[in-house]
């Protein structure tokens, strides 16, 4: 018999705030400022006509918006305001024909037959961040696994789909992006508030000075590529070839390195995250992480991870959607109305800013039964399946849905199945980290776990 686990979870506003408060509980961490209602009902809504906020958790509701009426839900000019100083107008932020037009060129290196290639590359990562673990001496050895799990993504990103970035850019790369997410949510509520865009707010100048250091590399990458034209079919490869199809133009180098930008982030600090949260809930649950390396030691006959072995573990994949459910790494999504609608009786007139709280969707009381409560076997085959698409959407959901969403799968298996052949993860029985949004979802002040190489 096990102990039932309860891992940190955010503490909801108990009631709707006025605004002051709620923008200061904003700011600390977003999530804090939606008030328990929305844990509880399917649709709730704050604040009035200019600067309407409505809440949406029924999964009937979502779908509607994701899916069957996704040409009334457009992505937000919150979003594009809040992300285009790094990112710009790529595949995350774009709309219309220009979106269809990245996510088609962008889709070849996602499929079935690709992706299981890169499956080396994710093993290799984890295996350089075990052997940096020993390297380091001490054993037991206390780490960030945040940190580490950063890395270690981001170097399979560039070894993957977007194949030769130096490791002095990178490491300038993931520096700047954390330095612009750092103070995020000011500019989300300045964006909420509808100021300006030059408003400042504590972190502007460093979110400025981020957002050009990023984007001076990722074009200087994008001229090196455009003249150096190396052999290879990476993204930016296929960008480079991509010809519009209704004018015959090629991509402009602006869109490539927008595409650059969006796919070096969203390409690995989503993943990160789902690693840290999962290394941090098998810390605090060694039978749950002895079952795991039992049945990785099963599969795999203690062989590296491969191609073949990789989709043969059941209970780390169910082990990993649970992780998702609880701390799901991108953990809000947000559409605005082009047009008046109605939902569960309130009237939303255009534009009201539609937010989908996949953390609150992840526990909302009426969807799961205990559901701050950590519990794999929510996603046993028969279970699962009875759940609607949308209650559990980590890589949210419809045509929008994340294009990276099989690489992430596979990527984060390879990677936990890896490093749990390596190593012993424990808890100190004192780290409790409130899960923050920051754009992804970050546990404050870092991950410290100790780690004992096997
Ligand atoms: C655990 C890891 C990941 C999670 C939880 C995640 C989550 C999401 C979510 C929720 C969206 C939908 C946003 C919306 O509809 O507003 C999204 C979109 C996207 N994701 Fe991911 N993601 C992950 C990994 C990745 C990876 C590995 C890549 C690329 C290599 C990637 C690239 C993208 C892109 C480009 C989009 C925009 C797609 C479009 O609008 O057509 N993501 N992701």
């Amino acid at each position: 018999m096990t102990t039932a686990l309860y891992p940190p979870t955010v503490t909801p506003a108990s009631r709707a705030l006025p605004l002051l408060p709620f923008l200061g509980r904003f700011v600390r961490n977003p999530l804090r400022a939606i008030p328990q209602s929305v844990y509880e009902e399917p649709v709730v809504t704050y604040g009035k006509k200019r600067t309407l906020v409505a809440w949406v958790t029924d999964p009937a509701l979502v779908e509607n918006i994701l899916v069957r009426n996704a040409e009334l839900f457009l992505k937000t000019r919150l979003d594009r305001r809040v992300l285009r100083p790094i990112i710009g107008e790529g595949l995350l932020t774009a709309q219309g024909e220009s979106w269809r037009w990245q996510r088609k060129i962008a889709s070849p290196p996602f499929r079935h037959s690709e992706l299981l290639t890169y499956v080396p590359a994710m093993v290799e990562a984890a295996n350089i961040c075990a052997r940096d673990w020993r390297a380091r001496g001490a054993s037991p050895l206390t780490t960030d696994v945040e940190a580490d799990m950063t890395d270690a993504t981001f170097n399979v990103v560039t070894k993957t789909i977007l194949a030769g970035i130096s490791k002095a850019d990178g490491d300038t790369i993931k520096r700047a992006g954390r330095a612009y997410l750092d103070p995020i949510s000011w500019e989300v509520a300045a964006a909420l508030l509808q100021y300006p865009e030059n408003y400042w707010h504590p972190g502007k100048g460093r979110m400025k000075r981020s957002a050009v250091e990023l984007r001076a590399i990722v074009r200087r990458l994008v001229a090196q590529r455009r003249q150096e034209r190396p052999e290879g079919a990476d993204l930016v490869a296929r960008m480079l070839d991509a010809k519009d199809p209704d004018t015959g133009e090629p991509m402009s180098d602006e869109m490539i390195a927008d595409n650059l930008a969006t796919f070096l982030f969203a390409g690995h600090e989503t993943t990160a995250k789902a690693l840290t949260w999962a290394l941090y809930i098998l810390a605090r649950a060694p039978e749950w992480q002895e079952r795991l390396r039992d049945e990785i030691a099963a599969v795999t006959g203690g062989n590296a991870v491969s191609a073949d072995t990789v989709n043969k573990l059941p209970t780390v994949s169910r082990v990993l959607k649970e992780v998702m459910r609880l701390y799901p790494p991108a953990p809000v999504m947000t559409r605005v109305n082009a047009a008046e609608v109605e939902m569960a009786g309130n009237v939303l007139p255009s534009p009201t800013l539609i937010v989908m709280p996949i953390f609150i969707i992840h526990r909302h009381r009426v969807l799961w039964d205990d559901p701050n409560r950590f519990d794999p076997d929510r996603f046993l085959p028969e279970r699962e399946a009875r759940y609607p698409r949308t209650q559990f959407m980590p890589f949210g959901f419809g045509q929008r849905i994340c294009i990276g969403s099989s690489f992430a799968t596979l990527e984060a298996t390879a990677i936990l199945a890896t490093l749990l052949q390596k190593a012993r993860f424990e808890w100190d029985g004192k780290v409790a980290p409130e899960p923050v949004s920051r754009v992804t979802l970050r546990p404050k002040g870092g991950m410290p776990l100790i780690v004992r190489s096997l």
